[in-house]
């Protein structure tokens, strides 16, 4: 096990699982992000900034982490469609300076490198970004990789996403099913969704290799679903009405921008320190455990505030 710090960009859904993990096995971690307290733990700063980056690079410098994990955002597609410049400074800028400092890294990359026209690609895949997000999170992989690093695409991830944080598909779909709301649900966008708890292991055992295997990986969930068919199986495992699905198309929703496909077939990751035999958790399984982890219906109001309860029906992102 590595006992120099390890660096975590971002500090959101995966950043702050990640950081969970790694400190729950005694790895001194670092998170960065604008918000949350400035300390030895955690540096507050903003990426998009020529200055924010500089902190970091001196973060990276004066510490000399065994590693650096890249889950930083802006990770909503459609702002990033609208404000490629500021993201490809956020998310390429860092990436560039990462792989100049020397510090192994790992990158959380996307499926949205592809089109998004088939189902299940692989490391191998020619890529072909359809839009800004991708093109960008293509370039930061480029130069991660050229230095040795390794790209980690996830597909879309699943899990409680806390209460400072915009909640997930799944966690907007227990919730809706929770208070008994309908929900439309696309029925031609498919994904292969996968559990947090997954993306933690994954990522905790790149950290704690010897080295990072370098290249491109991905970790994806063992079945490709439809929004609808995964929002029907949330709903059913909430003890919901399926029927509060309602099937629709992309079109006019949320995700009307989004391809097709968001699909990845997840590698193994055998080699990695107590990875061998691992594979991710169907969808049943891990939103079985996001029920398991849900607040009573009384604590509903409490836990997550009024705002999110009554933004079932928006949100985006990556998500
Ligand atoms: N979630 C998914 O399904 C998924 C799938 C594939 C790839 N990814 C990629 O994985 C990464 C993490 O995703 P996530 O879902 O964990 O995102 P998230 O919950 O939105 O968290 C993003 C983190 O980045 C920080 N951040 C954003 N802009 C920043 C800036 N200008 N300077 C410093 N920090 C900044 C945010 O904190 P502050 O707001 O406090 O700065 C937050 O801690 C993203 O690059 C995303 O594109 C995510």
């Amino acid at each position: 096990m590595v006992t120099a710090p390890v660096v975590i960009v971002g500090n959101g859904l995966i950043g702050a699982a990640c950081a969970a993990t790694l400190r729950g096995s005694g790895h001194p971690v670092i998170t960065v992000a604008r918000r949350g307290e400035p300390g030895p733990g955690h540096l507050s700063c903003d990426l998009t900034d020529a200055g924010g980056r500089a902190a970091l690079a001196r973060l990276l410098r004066d510490r000399r982490p065994a590693r650096v994990v890249l889950t930083h955002g802006p990770s909503d597609v459609t702002w990033i469609n609208a404000h490629e410049r500021e993201a490809a400074d956020t998310h390429a800028g860092v990436a560039d300076l990462v792989a100049g400092s020397g510090v192994p890294a790992v990158l959380i990359s996307t499926d949205n490198v592809f089109a998004g026209d088939r189902g299940h690609h692989r490391p191998d895949d020619p890529i072909a970004p359809a839009n800004a997000y991708g093109r960008i999170k293509a370039r930061a992989e480029r130069a991660v990789v050229e230095a040795g690093g390794t790209a980690l695409r996830v597909s879309l991830v699943y899990g409680w996403a806390g209460p400072a944080y915009r909640e997930t598909y799944a966690g907007r779909c227990l919730l809706a099913a929770a208070a008994g709301r309908p929900t439309d649900a696309p029925v031609d966008q498919e994904f292969t969704p996968v559990h947090i708890d997954d993306v933690r292991t994954v990522v905790a055992a790149h950290c704690a290799a010897a080295t990072v295997p370098g290249g491109v990986a991905h970790l994806a969930g063992p079945e490709q679903l439809s929004r609808f068919a995964f929002a029907r199986l949330a709903y059913r495992l909430a003890g919901a009405d399926e029927d509060l699905v309602r099937p629709c198309s992309r079109a006019g929703t949320e995700w009307a921008t989004r391809p097709r496909f968001s699909s990845l077939t997840c590698d193994r990751f055998d080699d990695l320190p107590g990875l061998a035999g691992w594979s991710p958790i169907p969808a049943e399984q891990g939103l079985a455990r996001m029920v398991a982890e849900m607040p009573a219906p009384t604590g509903l109001a409490a836990a997550f505030p009024a705002a999110r309860a009554a933004g079932l029906a928006a949100g985006g992102g990556t998500r």
